[in-house]
């Protein structure tokens, strides 16, 4: 076979294991046809001003790259003329928590990019193993490990892009607030450490109760005079990830087009979907719109009680968090057309903090866009109501835990 032939099965495997296309053909994609690509789709959220049908698993400059990489001898302008050449692979990125359920995926997701340049994983226990594994994958990536709170501040070092899904995840029963008291430790001490080694970085928490645990490192940010409110973000890209599967199932459309922003926090009826904001524009009945908010809200427990014991969500999380991943390394890489949904601060709403569609840029958030929360339905808006008064308290108990530590600390 040849090498070309080669490179094609490869990519081509690439985007059926990780893309969101049940409909993507495993073989027969031709690099030399540009229209292949526009069957695939994956981490890339689609724009917001319109729909892209080009969306592809890496972005259009790391998909690009990806393919230089691949076929050295050919320059992807070429093949690709109306797309920007491929920058260099210069991120560093690390995950802490990176040997678990979550981070093996998520890690072996971003040792996949193009744009990175350095892989740091980070976990208290069994994380060599894992990074020897993934160090032999042929990507331009170098993968370093480290073990236990003696190693984290050379894992965190010069860092751009920090992704935390360290702590444990819900058994059958629990709600995510039932996490807090572990969690929340956890994140804390992270966090510090985030904000001793490598400030400037984008900080993306996955670990949960995302509605608490992203006051919690605002506080701990704040405490040590570096939070800046543009570069902290919760990972709620699963509910979007979601939202947009169960919608094209729903109504028979092409997963790659849909587009369904999901606005609030990340629990419960606090995750809210705006089904009337899909894109393509599509009419629901009113028993479709109860259907499909009450399973992307209780998506998250679907997987918990399916895995009977043995986890939560980890390689549907691991795609949508290297998706946030790619969408900030490229938005650092200076694309001007990043939006992501994600929970951040936030003045859209009452609360402080309010999870909608941002503009990612060089400097993180750029802009948090209100569009979506406009010419809401009825059922939306109502849900949007009655979702504030326990998002509210979570993002409060955060806060008081953070305090409240730091209150003991000084009467000591
Ligand atoms: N944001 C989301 O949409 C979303 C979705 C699913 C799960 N989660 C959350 O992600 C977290 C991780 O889930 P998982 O399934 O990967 O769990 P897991 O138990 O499989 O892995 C967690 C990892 O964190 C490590 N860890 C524990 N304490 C640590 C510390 N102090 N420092 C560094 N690492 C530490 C553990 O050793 C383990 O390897 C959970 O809190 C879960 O609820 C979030």
């Amino acid at each position: 076979m040849a090498s070309a032939a080669i490179t094609t099965m490869s990519i081509s495997l690439v985007y059926a294991q990780t893309g969101l296309g049940a409909k993507s053909k495993p073989v027969g994609l031709n690099f030399s046809s540009p229209k292949s690509f526009k069957s695939f789709s994956g981490l890339k959220a689609a724009s917001s001003i319109e729909i892209e049908s080009e969306t592809s698993f890496l972005g259009k400059e790391s998909n690009a790259a990806l393919q230089a990489s691949f076929v050295p001898n050919i320059k992807p302008r070429q093949r690709f003329p109306n797309q920007l050449q491929p920058r260099a692979s210069t991120y560093k990125v690390a995950i802490l928590g990176a040997a678990g359920g979550i981070g093996q995926p998520l890690a072996l997701l971003i040792k996949m990019s193009p744009l990175v340049s350095d892989l740091h994983l980070y976990d208290i226990a069994n994380v060599k193993g894992v990074a020897a594994d993934l160090s032999h994958c042929n990507t331009p990536s170098q993968v370093l490990d480290f073990t236990g709170p003696s190693e984290l501040a050379n894992c965190l070092k010069g860092m751009d892009v920090v992704v935390i899904p360290a702590g444990v995840p819900r058994k059958p029963g629990m709600t995510r607030d039932d996490l807090f008291n572990i969690n929340a430790n956890i994140v804390k001490t992270l966090v510090e450490a985030v904000a001793d080694n490598c400030p400037d970085a984008f900080i993306h928490i996955i670990s949960n109760p995302v509605n608490s645990t992203v006051p919690i490192a605002v506080e701990v940010l704040k405490q040590k005079g570096v939070y800046d409110p543009k570069k902290l973000f919760g990972v709620t890209t699963l509910d979007v990830v979601r939202a947009n599967t169960f919608v094209a199932e729903k109504k028979n459309l092409k997963l790659i087009d849909v587009d369904v922003p999901v606005v609030g926090g990340h629990a419960g009826i606090t995750i809210l979907p705006l089904l009337s904001k899909t894109r393509p524009s599509v009419t629901f009945t009113d028993a479709e719109v109860e259907e499909l908010t009450v399973r992307i809200q209780n998506g998250g427990t679907e997987v918990v009680e399916a895995k009977a014991g043995a986890g939560s969500a980890t390689l549907s999380m691991a795609y949508a968090a290297a998706r946030f991943v790619e969408s900030s390394l490229r938005a650092l890489d200076g694309d001007g057309d990043v939006y992501e949904c994600c929970f951040v601060q936030s003045e859209l709403t009452e609360l402080p903090f309010f999870a909608s569609r941002v503009k990612l840029g060089k400097k993180g958030v750029e802009a948090v866009l209100s569009a979506d929360l406009q010419g809401l339905t009825e059922y939306e808006a109502k849900a949007l109501e009655a979702l504030k008064p326990e998002l509210k308290a979570s993002i409060e108990k955060g806060v008081a835990f953070v305090q409240k530590q730091a209150a003991e600390a000084a009467s000591v």
